[in-house]
C-alpha cells in the first residue's frame, strides 16, 4: 500500500479551544453588531480571520526566544536575523520594523511623493493605503486571468508585461519610484508569480531605469508553487528558488507575521546603500534604532529561525497541502471557491454561494455570519464592506468579487478541523436558498470601515 501523506511535525504544546452552542453564538454575534472583528477570541471555535501573526512557533524558535539579545544597539539577535536574510535573499542591508505596513511606511517615505504612480500585481490594502496616503496612485497590472475565479492558471499572480510597459511609456521615469511585485499575491487569492515573470518584470523595469520591490509576506509559499509548477525548478531546493527569485528584486518589504513564522515583526532589505541610508532616518523616527526597529531582540532571534524553517520543503508541503485539503473538500461538496487553490487561504465565491441575497445587503458578510452561527468559525469578508465608499461620491463601491476568505494559520489546526470547517460550510450551503436577506449598516467610520462597522439584520 502506498503510504499516505502526513504532517512533517508533531505537537508538543496544545491550547484549549472553546466550544459553544448555536444559541450562544446567535446572541454573541448580535452583541458584536454582526461584525466578526468585534467577537472576542473565546467566542470563536476555529479562527480563520487571518494567517497573519496567528501561527505556532517551533521548539527551535522558542529556544531562540530564550537566547534573544535585548541590547539597544548592535544586538546579536539582529545579526542572526540580518545574516539569515542575506543568506536567503542576497540583500546586504536590513532594517527591522514592527510589522509589514511599518516597513511600507518607512520605505515609501523614502521613495514616494505626490503625483507618482506605482505599478504592480494587485497591491495589498495597506500597501495601497501607504501609496495613496502620499497622494500617489497604485496601478494594477495583474494578468486578466486572475479575475476569473473558475479559470485554472498556474501563476495567477503574474504581471501583464504589456500593461506594465504601457505605464512605463505613459509616465516619466521620475514619476515611477518602483514596481511592486507581491509574492504570493494575497489580493488575487494567494496566487503565485513565476520566476519567468519575475525575471521579465525585472528586465523590463530596468530597461526603463525603474527598480523592483517585492512585497515578500508569503515569499516561501511562492517558492513552493514555483517548485511544483515551473518545470525548470522541479529539482531545486526551496532555498535555491528563493535566492533565484530575489535576483530579480532591488528591495523587499516583509511582513514577518506570515512566512517569517512569528507573531509580530517585519523588515526592509536592499542592496542599495543610498536608499538604506535614507530609510535609516525614517526607521529611527517611526520604528526604533536601526538594529531593532520595533522588534524585541528575542523576536528577531525567533524570526531568524522562522525564516530558515519556512524555506524548508517539508514544512511548506504540510502547510500548503492542508489548505488544498480544505479546498478539495469544499469542491467535493460543490461549494464555489476561487480556483486554483491558493497558498494561505480559501476564497469562497459568496455571490455564487448565496444567490438570493441582494448585493446592497453585503453578501460575503452575510455568509461569514452564517458560517459563524453554524460552527463558531470566523472568516473575513473581502467584499463591499471592505471595498468601502467612493471618496468623492460616498456611494458604496461594489467590487468584481464578493469573497469570504478562510485564512489558515500556520501549524495551528489539524485536518480534523478542516473537515469540521468543510462540514459547517456544507450545512450553510444546503440551506442557501432559505437565506435571502442580509444586513444593513447602522454605523460606520469614514475610512477603513470594515474593522468597526455596526450592522443590523434586514427584516
Ligand atoms: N503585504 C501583504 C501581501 C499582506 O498580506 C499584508 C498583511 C501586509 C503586506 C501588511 O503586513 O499586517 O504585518 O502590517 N496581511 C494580513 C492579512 C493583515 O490578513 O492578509 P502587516
Amino acid at each position: 500500500m502506498e503510504l499516505p501523506f502526513c504532517e512533517s511535525y508533531k505537537i508538543k504544546m496544545i491550547e484549549q479551544l472553546n466550544r459553544s452552542t448555536r444559541e450562544e453564538r446567535i446572541e454573541w454575534i448580535k452583541v458584536a453588531k454582526y461584525n466578526l472583528f468585534k467577537l472576542t477570541s473565546d467566542q470563536v471555535f476555529i479562527d480563520l480571520l487571518t494567517d497573519s501573526g496567528t501561527g505556532a512557533m517551533s521548539d527551535r524558535q522558542w529556544a531562540a526566544i530564550m537566547t534573544g539579545d535585548e541590547s539597544y544597539a548592535g544586538a546579536r539577535s539582529f545579526f542572526e536575523l540580518k545574516n539569515r536574510i542575506t543568506q536567503l535573499m542576497s540583500f546586504e542591508y536590513v532594517l527591522p520594523t514592527h510589522q509589514g505596513r511599518a516597513a511600507e511606511n518607512v520605505l515609501f517615505s523614502v521613495l514616494m511623493k505626490e503625483g507618482m504612480v506605482v505599478p504592480g500585481n494587485s497591491h495589498f490594502d495597506t500597501t495601497k493605503g501607504h501609496i495613496e496616503f502620499r497622494r500617489a496612485k497604485a496601478i494594477d497590472c495583474t494578468i486578466d486571468e486572475a479575475c476569473d475565479t473558475s479559470l485554472n492558471h498556474p501563476f495567477k499572480g503574474n504581471i501583464d508585461l504589456e500593461k506594465l510597459e504601457k505605464v512605463y511609456k505613459e509616465y516619466p521615469r521620475e514619476m515611477i519610484p518602483c514596481c511592486i511585485v507581491t509574492v504570493t499575491c494575497n489580493t488575487s487569492g494567494g496566487q503565485p508569480v513565476s520566476i519567468e515573470n519575475l525575471k521579465a518584470v525585472y528586465e523590463l523595469s530596468h530597461k526603463y531605469g525603474i527598480p523592483v520591490l517585492f512585497d515578500s509576506a508569503r515569499f516561501a509559499e511562492n517558492a513552493y508553487f514555483i517548485k511544483l509548477r515551473e518545470p525548470a525548478y522541479k529539482e531545486w531546493t526551496i532555498k535555491q528558488i528563493v535566492r533565484e527569485m530575489y535576483k530579480y528584486a532591488d528591495m523587499a518589504t516583509m511582513s514577518s507575521k506570515k512566512d517569517g513564522l512569528v507573531n509580530i515583526g517585519g523588515f526592509i532589505a536592499t542592496n542599495n546603500e543610498e536608499i538604506y541610508r535614507k530609510a535609516c532616518t525614517f526607521n529611527i523616527m517611526f520604528e526604533g534604532y536601526v538594529t531593532y526597529g520595533g522588534m524585541a531582540g528575542r523576536d528577531m532571534a525567533a524570526l531568524a529561525v522562522g525564516l530558515d524553517e519556512s524555506t524548508e520543503f517539508d514544512y511548506l508541503e504540510t502547510r500548503i497541502k492542508q489548505v488544498e485539503y480544505l479546498g478539495n473538500k469544499l469542491i467535493e461538496y460543490g461549494i464555489p471557491i476561487q480556483y486554483p487553490i491558493g497558498g494561505h487561504a480559501i476564497f469562497v465565491d459568496a455571490t455564487k454561494f448565496l444567490p438570493n441575497v441582494p448585493k446592497e445587503q453585503f453578501i460575503a458578510q452575510t455568509l461569514g455570519i452564517e458560517l459563524y452561527i453554524e460552527g463558531g468559525i470566523r472568516g473575513v469578508e473581502i467584499g463591499t464592506i471592505l471595498a468601502d465608499r467612493d471618496p468623492e461620491t460616498r456611494q458604496n463601491r461594489y467590487p468584481k468579487l464578493e469573497l469570504l476568505r478562510l485564512a489558515i494559520p500556520r501549524r495551528v489546526y489539524t485536518n480534523n478541523h478542516m473537515d469540521y470547517i468543510a462540514a459547517a460550510l456544507k450545512n450553510v450551503y444546503d440551506r442557501r436558498f432559505e437565506i435571502n436577506k442580509g444586513y444593513e449598516i447602522v454605523w460606520e467610520a469614514p475610512i477603513m470601515r470594515h474593522f468597526t462597522v455596526e450592522l443590523k439584520k434586514v427584516v
